[in-house]
């Protein structure tokens, strides 16, 4: 809000600000602007109401005020009760209002009010006394008829601003603040007018700058003798001429620029011929000023030869910003030769219509060169030898093409240090053969073009810093010569997918790559450019994938003082799920990233797996139990689904035992106790069989009488048992094979070699492993009978009493 307030007050000086290397100037400056910054923050609370369509002073005004813009509106009158609380006022605007009159009394109690504008209104008098705290005070573009500077003005010993406005003049007029030390004195003389003959004098005594405004658009037809005794400054504005009042300036002038301490003169809004333009310079030409600036210059009626003496002259640089030019058909060169043979230092000609100029005839003094802004083209300073000493040319913003002509261009300026030609249209096709440059370039600026990757094979060989941002750059080519004094390089907003190691550039310590497509650059960027400063790498769309894990961690260790924008700009694009990640964030395992990593991890687990499986097998037996619970599920299914009838079978006994006489002990010890503690009813082939029937007789007897045959296999048993029911399978179909009703186990291992031949049945049954093995760790009995009870937990039988089974 503060600085808005004095936005216009700059606005009015801004002309000023546009001169640079004036001493002077900058001591103004420097006074009015920054003793305005210096207070605006302490301005606050600032209060805004410009631009209300008040008529009145708000009355709610809070009292602590400091600043106060009441600009553009319509207030008629300003009274002591409008202000006298606002005890801390400091600034006050009330520019472009209907005021008429203005009593500075009103302001009694303001005791520290500093800044008053009061101008752009109608005041035609104001009554004594202004405050003597003031340092700024406008009163300027308002009615007056003379100038209204009272005796009391001398009162003002902070005063450095005083703008004016008057109809005439008297001689003494600014008597009164003669002895204060002013540093600007605005003078409006928009309604100046004095009858033809007459001429007019007035004296200004003490100011630094010294700006006249006259009327827009009438003639300049001004007889005033302003005589100043020590003025560094001076600005004109409004001024309109052609031939008939020209010399009416140039004797306004001669008083004006009499003394020895003007170094700068600004002419603002000029509207001229050019014959009284190439007439102004030659006045000016053997002047004291050092710096001329013409800003918003308008050439009418016809452009011609006109003679110019170049005589010596201390006018350092000439800037002329925004020319319009009303005349269409002309030589160039009567135009362009004035400039171009000119014997100064720095030319600045900018927004110009102009489309070329001309290379000076003889050796010149130019060093700066400043042509922002025209419609130059390639031809310019083509084959041109005489701009030897040249530091500084600037072509910015005009409609060059070929860089190789550019280069070219530079060739005999063996001076040149710094080129701009931004903002072209420069490209780097059409070429064949070496280019040239001038060798004493050292700062290229060649942003904004249309340049491609072959620009690197067309660069000043010393180059120092090189800007090519926002061209078509794709990639930096691998064999092009080195630029060993390049340190920085600006390729921002181009289309490169990888940064430039620094093999090429030995010297490099400032990149700025950003708005780039670099996805995943190399890691070993930064071992390669040791030299590295600065690097700005933010805005590309990095790829957070693996390849790009090397490069965050290491500019992630640089970061500090190195990496700018460091972190914010630095983000993950792809893939999708990592999108706007910061780089910094960005960690991906070691292993997803290292395939050798990977498989060795990988080999790793299955051998550990293997080497834990294999002991599980040999020291917990795994496979035992493995296969113990394979026939656990097995007989749960079958038990089942055990068929009706088979239930209703005539049944005595629940299991049928049949064993060597060599295992009884284990059949008497182990197996009986065990089954019979769960109501199994066995049937012992020793215990039961009935005397007299032969053998077999007996065994098909008792396994149709029972739910499930056991038999306890072992080498005795096949030796001594088994033959008797090979036989008996022989002829049987009750134990077909699968059969539910047999239980194999096996209690002490048989290999298949001692099965004899002939016990087909056997080997059948072996073969399919559908025996229970007895374990000899006790741990794994539990399992055991748990297994071997299954078969029969299922089966709810009735058994036939035993008296049946005798009769
Ligand atoms: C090059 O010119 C552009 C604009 O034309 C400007 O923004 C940039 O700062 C210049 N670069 C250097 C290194 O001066």
């Amino acid at each position: 809000m503060v600085m808005t307030l004095w936005d216009s007050h700059c606005n009015m000086t801004q002309d000023t600000e546009a001169i640079v290397g004036s001493f002077h100037f900058v001591c103004i400056l420097t006074f009015t602007v920054g003793s305005m910054i210096q207070f605006s923050d302490e301005l606050e609370p600032a209060i805004d109401y410009s631009n209300r369509n008040l008529t009145h002073i708000p009355k709610d005004l809070p009292p602590r005020t400091k600043a106060l813009n009441l600009s553009q509106n319509s207030i008629l009158e300003l009274q002591m009760s409008d202000v006298s609380f606002l005890l801390e006022l400091r600034a006050l605007r009330l520019s472009h209002n209907r005021m008429q009159s203005l009593d500075f009394g009103v302001f009694k109690f303001n005791r520290y009010l500093e800044y008053l504008d009061v101008s752009h209104n109608q005041l035609r008098n104001i009554s004594c006394c202004p405050l003597v705290s003031l340092k700024h005070l406008d009163l300027s573009f308002n009615d007056f008829d003379v100038l209204p500077v009272y005796k009391e003005f001398g009162n003002l010993k902070q005063l450095r601003f005083l703008g004016l406005s008057a109809t005439r003049f008297r001689q003494l007029d600014l008597l009164p603040v003669a002895h204060l030390h002013l540093n600007y004195i605005l003078l409006d003389l928009v309604g100046y007018h004095v009858k033809d003959n007459e001429t007019e004098s007035l004296q200004i005594l003490n100011t630094n700058a010294l700006h006249l405004v006259f009327h827009q658009n009438s003639l300049f037809s001004v007889q005033v003798n302003i005589s100043v005794n020590t003025l560094g400054y001076l600005q004109l504005s409004n001024i309109k001429l052609d031939d008939g009042n020209c010399e009416r300036l140039i004797t306004f002038l001669l008083e004006l620029t009499r003394g020895p301490t003007l170094l700068n003169l600004t002419l603002h809004h000029l509207e001229t011929t050019w014959k009284c333009l190439v007439q102004l310079f030659q006045f000016l030409w053997p002047r004291t000023v050092e710096y001329l600036n013409i800003y918003n210059l308008t050439i009418v009626k016809s452009i011609e030869y006109e003679d110019f003496i170049y005589s010596r002259t201390v006018l350092k640089a000439l800037t002329i910003e925004h020319v319009s030019s009303q005349v269409f058909i002309f030589s160039k060169e009567a135009l362009y030769s004035v400039f171009a043979e000119m014997n100064i230092r720095m030319l600045t000609i900018s927004d110009s219509p102009f489309i070329h100029m001309l290379c000076p005839p003889f050796p010149s003094t130019f060093m700066f060169l400043n042509f922002t802004q025209n419609v130059f083209t390639d031809s310019v300073f083509q084959g041109c030898s005489t701009l030897k000493r040249l530091e500084t040319l600037i072509l910015q913003k005009n409609g060059l093409k070929n860089l190789f002509k550019v280069g070219l261009m530079t060739e005999h300026m063996s001076s040149l240090e710094t080129l701009d030609v931004s903002l072209n249209s420069l490209n780097s096709y059409a070429y064949e053969g070496t280019c040239i440059w001038a060798e004493s370039i050292l700062v290229l600026n060649m942003s904004s073009n249309v340049l491609t990757d072959s620009v690197f094979r067309c660069l000043p060989p010393k180059v120092k810093v090189l800007d090519l941002h926002n061209n078509r750059i794709m990639s930096i080519p691998k064999d092009i010569t080195h630029l060993q004094a390049l340190q920085v390089l600006n390729v921002a907003f181009n289309s490169l997918t990888d940064l430039p190691g620094c093999g090429a550039f030995s010297s490099l310590s400032v990149l700025v790559i950003e708005h780039n497509l670099v996805s995943h650059p190399s890691a070993d960027f930064f071992q390669s450019c040791q030299k590295i400063r600065s690097i700005t790498a933010g805005n590309n769309p990095f790829q957070c994938t693996c390849e790009l894990r090397e490069f965050a961690k290491s500019i992630g260790q640089v970061s500090g003082e190195v990496v700018e924008d460091w972190p914010v700009s630095y983000r993950c694009d792809t893939p999708e799920n990592t999108k706007g990640t910061l780089l910094r964030d960005f960690h991906l395992s070691p292993l997803s990233c290292d395939t050798v990593l990977l498989m060795v991890t990988i080999g790793a687990t299955l051998l550990a797996f293997t080497a834990i499986m294999t002991f599980l097998c040999f020291y917990f037996d795994l496979p035992w139990y493995l296969r113990m619970l394979c026939q656990w599920t097995r007989t749960r299914h079958r038990a089942r689904n055990i068929p009706i009838e088979e239930l209703q079978r005539n049944l005595q006994f629940h299991a049928f035992v049949s064993y060597s006489e060599h295992d009884s002990a284990w059949v008497k010890n182990e197996l009986l106790p065990n089954l019979e503690k769960d109501g199994i009813q066995v049937c012992l082939h020793e215990r039961n069989f009935v005397p007299g029937k032969s053998i077999v007789e007996n065994i098909i007897h008792f396994i149709e009488k029972s739910y499930k045959s056991i038999f306890v296999l072992s080498p005795h048993f096949i030796q001594s048992e088994w033959c008797h029911y090979e036989l008996y399978f022989a002829h049987h179909n009750l134990f077909h094979e699968g059969s539910d009703n047999l239980i194999l186990i096996l209690l002490e291992p048989i290999s298949q070699n001692n099965i004899p031949s002939r016990y087909h049945k056997l080997q059948a049954l072996m073969a399919q492993r559908t025996y229970l093995e007895w374990p000899t760790e006790k741990s794994k009995h539990g399992l055991f009978w748990a297994n071997l009870k299954a078969s029969f937990t299922m089966a709810k039988l009735t058994l036939v009493k035993d008296e049946d089974v005798k009769t």
